[in-house]
């Protein structure tokens, strides 16, 4: 590693709060290119010119309403074909934030956060590797949390606030991520790898039962059967046949 880099992973985590700015992760990106922030620091916005999402898709959110933030990580010593377990990670600690203020909290597969129905995180994990290990990580967070109404064509949005009826602290609901972050990181890096999945697994948006799913091919049935180290989806038909899928590979109809 780096001595900057090695610097970096040895001093506290910094919240740096921007009023406004493209995207937190590009922010992360270029502040990290010039000096690397300490490892766990986290960039948050009041509002993105151009937030991003996956698959070049564009986020919107109001601005001073919700969480929009960036979190900075140097897992060196992850694989990069375990690259997934950062996913879950964040995935499971954005869930088990929410659980604090409210139930009926899933992770979409693999890594929307939902309420019932209803996405109320979206996250944008951008991972850069050194050789087969992961050099940095960015794990972009957009958390609806104070929104009142939602007018882009995102297709089925929803708010703590739509939830509760009332306003949380933006500050206090990141800070209680980032503390149930932190200790869910140190597991990944005691290498509790089949502890994170199976926690992950364990709280899958349909994670039981037989749904309707599209792929390439049309519409079936079919099951969680498992989710791989990759992240691939394995999905288990009603004839027992398994089928092996990439995001956005396959839909939940
Ligand atoms: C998705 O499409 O579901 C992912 C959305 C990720 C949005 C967050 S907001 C903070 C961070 N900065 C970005 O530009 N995107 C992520």
């Amino acid at each position: 590693m780096a001595n900057k880099e090695k610097q970096a992973r040895e001093r506290e985590p910094r919240i740096v709060w921007v009023e406004e700015t493209n995207s937190t992760n590009s922010l992360a990106r270029e502040w990290m290119e010039k000096e690397p922030m300490p490892e766990g620091s986290a960039i948050v916005a009041d509002f993105q010119t151009a937030g991003r999402g996956q698959v070049g898709n564009t986020w919107e959110s109001e601005a001073g309403k919700n969480l929009l933030f960036s979190v900075v990580l140097y897992p060196v010593t992850l694989a990069a074909n375990r690259q997934f377990l950062i996913s879950q990670i964040a995935a499971l600690s954005v869930k088990e934030t929410l659980d604090l203020y409210t139930t009926d909290i899933t992770v979409k597969w693999p890594n929307d956060i939902y309420w019932k129905d209803r996405k109320i995180c979206g996250m944008l994990i951008e991972n850069d590797l050194s050789g087969a290990y992961l050099s940095d990580s960015i794990i972009g967070i957009g958390l609806n949390l104070n929104q009142a109404t939602f007018l882009s064509d995102a297709p089925n949005p929803v708010s703590l606030f739509r939830i509760l009826h009332r306003e949380v602290n933006r500050e206090e609901v990141l800070r209680r991520f980032l503390t149930i972050f932190y200790a869910h990181y140190i597991s990944l890096l005691r290498e509790e790898y089949d502890e994170i999945r199976a926690c992950y697994r364990s709280v899958l948006y349909r994670g039981e039962g037989f749904y309707r799913y599209q792929d390439a091919g049309g519409m079936f049935e079919a099951r969680v059967r498992d989710i791989e180290p990759t992240g691939h989806l394995l999905l288990e038909s009603r004839d027992g046949s398994v089928r092996r899928y990439a995001f956005k590979e396959v839909a939940f109809r």
